[in-house]
């Protein structure tokens, strides 16, 4: 049972005589941080005392006058300044935790009211390489599609496929000048992205060699400026702005020295390699030319779509090929050259509504609060992200009735979704929630954004693969009585349990730097750790040789008369709970704290608690529930996170 939704609606109740706006109260109920202030607190009655000119603790005992949980608590207690105490009578629990035993769903009941969620995720741009970003973006869509489908929504995942954007004029310019026809027969995925990195290689080149004259006109501007404000603030040592402005010069030199650096570097690279000097000199207006190749393709020119249409369905092929080493299947994968035929729509009805205005030659939407004009159509007559993703909106929700749509996309673009969400009310979409389910970045050790010792960005498959070798040291070293193809399978579940765990039980929204070491600990917040709670619990039912279906449907009662038993009964009642909390902010960290927390849980009890040798009979049934429950728990919430259990480890 959700206990703690359960007090709080009770708490609700009692509060009606004290207050009209009860919600903020009956939030202060929590779980409490320490059994000896009983399993849940609430701390409301000092605000309350406050706001009524009245003493806390005299609040607290008119509120608990009030509070009607005899069924469920032993008599509350006030501590300290006016806290409650509330602590679950142990028979109620121990009936609780028997019923959740006996329920497929442990206890969680699926929503009242079932929303349709439209959840965008992954969406990478095809043809390019895949890399570690859209690996966030896919774990954590992923994840939430199952648990919000566990509750009981109606959830269609879209793969919103970048597959009409520049770097299709790129692979287009590539494939006529430089393709090699053998590779593009054998690997044809390997060779579009070759020929793609080839294109933008070059057609940097040339932009740098452009620019590089005129960025080292600014630098002694920039130095001038940096003498100045030193000057300036020395002179005037009151001025408290005068330091900010120094930050800011030498802020403005540094990126500037770096900027300057970074071409020079690239420049270097082609000018050092004859082969590839003389094909940058052999194309010099490659980034125009290519560019122009993505407007024949959208113009409908027929040999830029002939290839097209056979570029795509390739690089979707390599894409599968991931999503099944995750086990990931979507609902939908439209992309984005799907909605292609709407965007001329979407901008004349902006504009016959005056919705959109024309600035500088762009049809533009002007978003009060913001300066930046969210652009339609670009002065070249070019749609852009903005015009497809309101196209995406109109067919997601008037078509597809979403009540809510998800976005799970990188921190970066969340001035993009700013301007949609707010374009998209304006237009009169304002009964549906729009959300950017946004992430930051995945650093190396240097705290810059991930990359192989080379520079490359790394390819997931890469990453997919060593994640599984560097899992199969950890498994040789912890789990030697398996097979070698045991071993080799509970490899691929730890590894790719790690790389996903590790990215979900960060808060979504902060960087994180990726460690092979971290993530595949086999004791701390891993998954490894989960995974090996759960082979463990498997392993003991299995030396006592139980039949757990057997077991649970016999109607045993539940003992919980020590400490650690009460806490893991607790625990596992907490699972509808930890589910609940995912989805009011998207957010699966809870689930894993959730799980991390039930596997200490678990530990506490396995180290104080003997299990096959307890005695009475009664006593060692009760405690194989326990443990049968855990593992439940336990399987069930990773596999809501996508991620494997093995029974055996
Ligand atoms: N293709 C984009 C990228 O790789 C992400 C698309 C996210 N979804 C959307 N509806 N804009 O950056």
């Amino acid at each position: 049972m959700d206990f703690l939704s359960e007090l709080r609606s009770r708490l609700r109740t009692a509060l009606t005589s004290f207050t009209d706006s009860p919600a903020s109260y009956v939030e202060m109920l929590k779980p409490s941080q320490d059994g000896k202030f009983g399993d849940f607190q609430a701390n409301c009655a000092m605000p309350l005392a406050k706001q009524n000119k009245q003493a806390p603790r005299d609040v607290a005992s008119a509120l608990i006058e009030k509070l009607d949980v005899a069924d469920l608590c032993d008599p509350p207690e006030i501590a300290g300044p006016g806290f409650i105490n509330l602590r679950l009578k142990t028979v109620r629990l121990a009936n609780e935790t028997a019923r959740l035993m006996l329920d497929e769903r442990l206890g969680v009941a699926e929503v009242e009211s079932a929303r349709t969620y439209i959840v965008d995720f992954s969406s990478p741009n095809v043809a390019k390489p895949m890399h570690v970003g859209h690996l966030r973006s896919t774990v954590i869509g992923n994840a939430l599609c199952r648990i919000l489908r566990f509750l009981g929504h109606r959830v269609l995942s879209d793969n919103h496929v970048g597959d009409w954007g520049t770097q299709f004029g790129m692979i287009i310019y590539g494939y006529k000048n430089f393709r090699n026809e053998a590779a593009y027969q054998k690997e044809p995925v390997a060779e579009l992205a070759r020929l793609y990195r080839l294109v933008n290689q070059l057609s940097d080149y040339h932009e740098f060699v452009a620019n590089l004259p005129k960025q080292r006109e600014k630098l002694p501007i920039s130095e001038a400026a940096l003498v100045a404000a030193r000057q300036a603030a020395a002179a005037n040592p009151s001025d408290k702005n005068a330091p900010r402005l120094v930050k800011k010069s030498e802020q403005e030199l540094s990126d500037l020295k770096g900027a300057i650096a970074a071409a020079e570097k690239k420049c270097q690279s082609i000018e050092e390699d004859p082969a590839l000097k003389a094909l940058a000199d052999a194309h010099p207006k490659i980034g125009e030319l290519a560019r122009r190749e993505t407007a024949k393709l959208h113009l409908g020119d027929i040999e830029n779509k002939q290839l097209w249409d056979a570029f795509v369905p390739k690089c979707m092929l390599a894409l599968e090929s991931m999503y099944k080493r995750f086990g990931i299947t979507f609902d939908m994968a439209l992309g984005e050259s799907w909605y292609n035929p709407m965007l001329a729509g979407i901008v004349e009805e902006l504009k016959s509504k005056n919705f959109a205005v024309i600035s500088e030659g762009a049809t533009c939407v002007f978003v009060e609060g913001n300066d930046a004009p969210f652009i339609v159509q670009k002065a070249d007559g070019a749609f852009t992200y903005a015009t497809t993703d309101l196209a995406t909106i109109r067919y997601r929700v008037d078509t597809l009735h979403a009540d809510a749509c998800l976005y799970v996309v990188d921190s970066r673009q969340s001035e993009h979704f700013q301007l949609l969400f707010a374009t998209a009310k304006k237009i009169g979409y304002d009964n549906t929630e729009f959300r950017h389910v946004s992430f930051g970045t995945v650093l190396g050790e240097d705290r810059r954004p991930y990359k192989t010792r080379s520079g490359d960005t790394i390819g997931l498959e890469s990453l997919l693969d060593e994640a599984i070798q560097n899992a199969r040291k950890i498994v040789d070293e912890n789990s030697s009585h398996l097979s070698e193809t045991e071993r080799a399978n509970v490899s691929v579940l730890v590894g790719m349990g790690a790389i996903i765990y590790v990215d979900l039980h960060h808060n979504r929204d902060s960087d994180y730097v990726f460690s092979w070491e971290k993530m595949l600990a086999t004791s701390g917040d891993t998954a490894t750790y989960i995974q090996y709670a759960y082979a463990r619990v498997c392993g003991i039912l299995r030396k006592g040789d139980v039949d757990v279906k057997g077991l649970r449907s016999a109607g045993h009662a539940i003992l919980l008369d020590t400490p650690a038993e009460r806490t893991l009964a607790l625990q596992l009642n907490r699972f509808s709970n930890a589910l609940g909390d995912v989805a009011v902010d998207y957010r699966p960290n809870l689930l894993t704290q959730y799980l991390f927390e039930t596997a200490n849980c678990f530990a506490s009890f396995y180290n104080e608690c003997p299990v096959l040798n307890a005695e009475p009979a009664a006593l060692r049934t009760s405690r194989l529930l326990l443990c049968d429950a855990t593992a439940r728990v336990l399987k069930q919430g990773l596999d809501l996170l996508g991620i494997g259990v093995a029974d055996q480890m």
